[in-house]
C-alpha cells in the first residue's frame, strides 16, 4: 500500500527542485501519495501564518515530510520556519551525509556521516542586548544550554546509526577545552555512552577546530561524526564542500514521531525562479526518506541514476559546471532510472 507523506514545496528555488525531486520519486517506483502543505512566505501571503496548523498536523498524522527550503526573513519579521517545525515536533537529531556523486572533484569516493543536535546549544535562543551608558545594544549575550538527556539522546543516536549502516567508527568533536561546562558536559555524557558500544563501534573524541582542518586535510580518517547544534551546522557545510557544494547535500531530521526530509541549502533567492538550481540534494534528500519508511529499492534505483547522471560533465547543472537547467536534468535523472 501506497505511503503517505506530507510535501512542503517551500519558496525560492523549493518548488522548483521539489517538483524535480518527486518526478524522480514516482519514475523511481516509489510507492507514495502526496500530502501538499504550506510554510513560510508562501504560507503567509496565503493564510497569514507562516507555519499553518494543518502542515504541522500533517507532518504529525503522516510521520514523514519532505520539505523545501523556507526563507527566514532578515531582522524583523517572524522567526526560523525551519526551526519552529524542528521544536515543535521535537526533531532532535539532524543527519547529514557527504557522499561523493561525481569524481574529478576534490576528492574522491568520500563517504561520511554527520549526526548534528538539533534541539540545544546556542540555537535555542535564549538571547538579550545589555544596556551600557545610553547605549541600549552596548552588548549582546547568548546562553548555550546542553543537558545531559539531549547529549545522551543525540550521542546514542549516532551510535546506534552506526550499527545500523554498518560503520566502524563515531567521533565526537566538542570544544570542551574551553566551553568546560556546557561542551565538557556533552563530551563526559558522549563518553559515558560510548562504553555501551565498545567492541561494536570505535569511537574518538576531538576538538571542533582540528576536526575542521582533519576533515579539508584528510577526510577518509573520518566515518560518523556527532556534534552539538551549531558547531554541526558549519561543520556539515564544510563536509558539503567535500562532495561538490551545497547542491549535493542531503539531510533528515529525525524525532521519536515524526521525521522532516530536507536539503541542507537554502532558498537561494539569488537563482530563484530561473529553473538553473540543482536539484540533486533534494532528491538525495527523497532517497534518505524511502530508506527511512523501508522503501530501499527505489531509494537505490535513485541514488544510481543520479550518479550515472553525474558522471556525464554534460549531463550537469550550472553549479558543478555543466549547462543542463533543473529540468532538462531531472529528464536526464529518469532516463538513467532502471
Ligand atoms: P542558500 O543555501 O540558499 O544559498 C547559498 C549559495 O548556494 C547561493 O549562492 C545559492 O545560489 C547556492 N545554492 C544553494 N542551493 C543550490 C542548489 N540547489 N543549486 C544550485 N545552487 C545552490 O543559503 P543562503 O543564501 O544563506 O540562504 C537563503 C535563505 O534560505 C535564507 O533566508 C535562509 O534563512 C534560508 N535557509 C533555509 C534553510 C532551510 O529551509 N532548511 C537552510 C538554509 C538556509
Amino acid at each position: 500500500m501506497a505511503k503517505t507523506i506530507t510535501v512542503i514545496p517551500g519558496d525560492g528555488i523549493g518548488p522548483e527542485v521539489t517538483e524535480a525531486t518527486l518526478t524522480v520519486l514516482r519514475e523511481a517506483g516509489a510507492e507514495l501519495e502526496f500530502d501538499e502543505r504550506l510554510a513560510g512566505v508562501v504560507a503567509v501571503e496565503a493564510a497569514m501564518n507562516p507555519l499553518p496548523d494543518e502542515t504541522l498536523e500533517s507532518i504529525r498524522e503522516t510521520g514523514v515530510a519532505l520539505k523545501g527550503p523556507l526563507t527566514t526573513p532578515l531582522g524583523s519579521g517572524f522567526r526560523s520556519i525551519n526551526v519552529a517545525i524542528r521544536k515543535e515536533l521535537e526533531l532532535y537529531a539532524n543527519v547529514r551525509p557527504a557522499l561523493t556523486m561525481m569524481s574529478g572533484g576534490r576528492y574522491e569516493d568520500i563517504d561520511l556521516v554527520l549526526i548534528r543536535e538539533n534541539s540545544e546549544g546556542l540555537y535555542v535562543g535564549v538571547e538579550h542586548y545589555i544596556g551600557l551608558e545610553g547605549d541600549p545594544r552596548a552588548a549582546a549575550e547568548s546562553v548555550m544550554i546542553i543537558t545531559r538527556f539531549g547529549a545522551e539522546r543525540i550521542v546514542r543516536y549516532a551510535f546506534d546509526y552506526a550499527i545500523r549502516n554498518g560503520r566502524k567508527k563515531v567521533t565526537l568533536a566538542h570544544k570542551a577545552n574551553i566551553l568546560k561546562y556546557t561542551q565538557g558536559l556533552f563530551l563526559d555524557v558522549g563518553k559515558e555512552v560510548a562504553q555501551e558500544y565498545e567492541g561494536r563501534v570505535e569511537f574518538e573524541d576531538r576538538i571542533i577546530d582540528a576536526t575542521a582542518m582533519h576533515l579539508v586535510n584528510d577526510p577518509y580518517q573520518f566515518d560518523v561524526l556527532v556534534m552539538e547544534n551549531m558547531f554541526g551546522d558549519i561543520l556539515s557545510d564544510l563536509m558539503a564542500g567535500l562532495v561538490g557544494g551545497m547542491g549535493m547535500a542531503p539531510a533528515g531530521n529525525i524525532g521519536k514521531d515524526a521525521s522532516v526530509f530536507e536539503a541542507v541549502h537554502g532558498s537561494a533567492p539569488d537563482i530563484a525562479g530561473q529553473g538553473v538550481a540543482n536539484p540533486t540534494a533534494l532528491m538525495l534528500t527523497g532517497a534518505m526518506l524511502l530508506d527511512h519508511i523501508g522503501q530501499s529499492e527505489p531509494a537505490e534505483r535513485i541514488r544510481t541514476a543520479l550518479h550515472r547522471t553525474l558522471a556525464d560533465p554534460a549531463l550537469r547543472t550550472g553549479d558543478l559546471g555543466g549547462k543542463l537547467g533543473t529540468k532538462e536534468f531531472t529528464s536526464a535523472v529518469v532516463r538513467k532510472l532502471s
